[in-house]
């Protein structure tokens, strides 16, 4: 049997139970549990236990620099989480805070001496590593031949047929080494800091895997549901990146209109699986999660305000499409994480035109599937692109879309950006004089909301 090659970035506090499970393996053959999926996929507001957390003034904070810990508030005596670590407290973060009545923030008592060593010290030189061409190299290579797959369903003491890499900012290692022949028992690995990804060549045994989870589970109610949600939305991942890889299958778009259907069965459903369909946890940005992403949240607004379901159908289907133009793009240029040329800010922008190609090719989509895809980056003040479309002449689906897109961008983290919580991100959003329609963020930030 294949075993595990290297688990050193567990972090410290999981030793204990890494050490427990590990010894169980010996005696656990195929064991499903259901509560540790919920646990780990459950996306309710971090909340730090009382008496834990230290209270400071929002101004102990200075603006413009980086902030080196989580930020909570207060908000009727629960703390929220409102600041990842990382994100840079800007004055216009401030402003949203004290415009909240919020004068007061906390961090959890475990970051007090990063407190300390913040209030000592200037912000550090940022991470020369983003200009490193070596390291940046493979990393798009590994991102391009590999598949990001869900950590909560690496369930300790199931076989797993596939390999496992651990992608951490710019390293990539080796976790589980382990083929068909030769299957892999799971240790813990559900915490590990990074992305979980592997072979792309193996993405249909990991299909197999979350089939198999899913029959063996003896679960029912809201687990089994949770369940489907999640297993849903892998699958979804996985078309949409057979779809990228080969943007004209028409087998591929045809697979992407049955995972919309599912997708909006299961919305209709129960609206909570809105939440379990997103990738929230993520520490990269992958094209194809992030337009499963943007169709969840693009279907949940529509179902919000009431549309038909063949509306939120086409709908869904040109969300699933939006970024298919993203296709034609050369990696390094996709990945790239110093600053954009204007050449390659470009070829970036120039992903709305290339899509819009590929979608008209095809017979099968419905016209009002088109709008999402070739207006997703206009802006009603006129400022966005392909064609500065403003006002009315943006289409409700255009609309939506541009909301969903912006939300997702913002709350994933990228190897040289932390995420913003959503709270900052719908702020963020919110801010923007006129660019994105005001009733339907209004009715956004509430479908948000009312998911908890
Ligand atoms: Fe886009
Ligand atoms: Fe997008």
């Amino acid at each position: 049997m294949a075993k595990v090659v290297d688990l050193i970035i567990i972090p410290r506090e999981l030793h204990k139970s890494m050490a427990i499970s590990i010894y169980n393996m010996k005696y656990i053959t195929f064991k499903v549990n259901f509560f540790a999926i919920i646990s780990i996929m459950g996306i309710s507001t971090r909340v730090i236990g009382e008496r834990a957390e230290i209270g400071l003034s929002i101004d102990a904070i200075k603006t413009g620099t980086r902030l080196p810990f989580d930020v909570y508030v207060k908000d009727k005596g629960i703390l929220k989480q409102v600041f990842n670590k990382g994100t840079i407290y800007t004055n216009f973060a401030k402003d949203t805070l004290k415009a909240k009545g919020i004068n007061e923030i906390y961090i959890h008592k475990t970051d007090q001496k990063a407190l300390e060593i913040y209030k000592a010290k200037k912000e550090s030189p940022k991470d020369s590593v983003l200009d490193n061409p070596v390291l940046f190299k493979n990393y798009s290579f590994v991102k391009d031949t590999h598949h990001q797959i869900d950590k909560s369903l690496m369930l300790p003491g199931t076989e797993v047929p596939f390999s496992i890499f651990l992608m951490n900012k710019f390293d990539q290692k080796t976790i589980i080494e382990a083929t068909e022949q030769s299957p892999s028992v799971l240790p813990d690995i559900r915490l590990v800091e990074g992305d979980l990804v592997i072979k792309k060549s193996d993405i249909d045994l990991y299909e197999q895997y979350i089939n198999s989870l899913f029959h063996a589970s003896t679960a029912t109610g809201v687990e089994k549901s949770k369940f489907k949600s999640v297993a849903l939305r892998e699958s979804s991942k996985i078309l949409m990146k057979k779809l990228l890889d080969d943007p004209r299958s028409g087998e591929a778009i045809k697979q992407s209109q049955k995972a919309v259907n599912n997708m909006i069965d299961n919305i209709l459903e129960n609206k909570e699986s809105i939440y379990d369909m997103l990738s929230l946890r993520n520490y990269d940005y992958y094209t194809y999660t992030h337009s499963v992403n943007v169709a969840v949240l693009a279907i949940g607004l529509a179902v919000e305000l009431g549309l038909k379901r063949s509306e939120v159908e086409n709908l869904g289907a040109g969300a699933m499409l939006h970024d298919i133009g993203k296709s034609t793009i050369p990696h390094e240029v996709l990945n790239k994480q110093g600053k954009l040329d204007n050449i390659e800010y470009r070829i970036i922008q120039n992903h709305v035109i290339e899509g819009e190609k590929i979608i008209k090719e095809r017979k099968d989509i419905h016209e009002d599937s088109i709008i999402p895809l070739i207006q997703h980056h206009e802006k009603l003040t006129g400022k966005g692109y392909p064609h500065k479309l403003s006002g009315k002449d943006i289409k409700l689906f255009g609309r939506i879309t541009a909301i969903a897109d912006c939300y997702d961008a913002l709350t994933t983290q990228r190897p040289y950006k932390p995420a913003f919580t959503p709270f900052y991100a719908l702020q963020i959003i919110a801010k923007d004089t006129g660019d994105y329609d005001p009733e339907l963020l209004r009715l956004f930030i509430k479908m948000l909301g009312k998911i908890k």
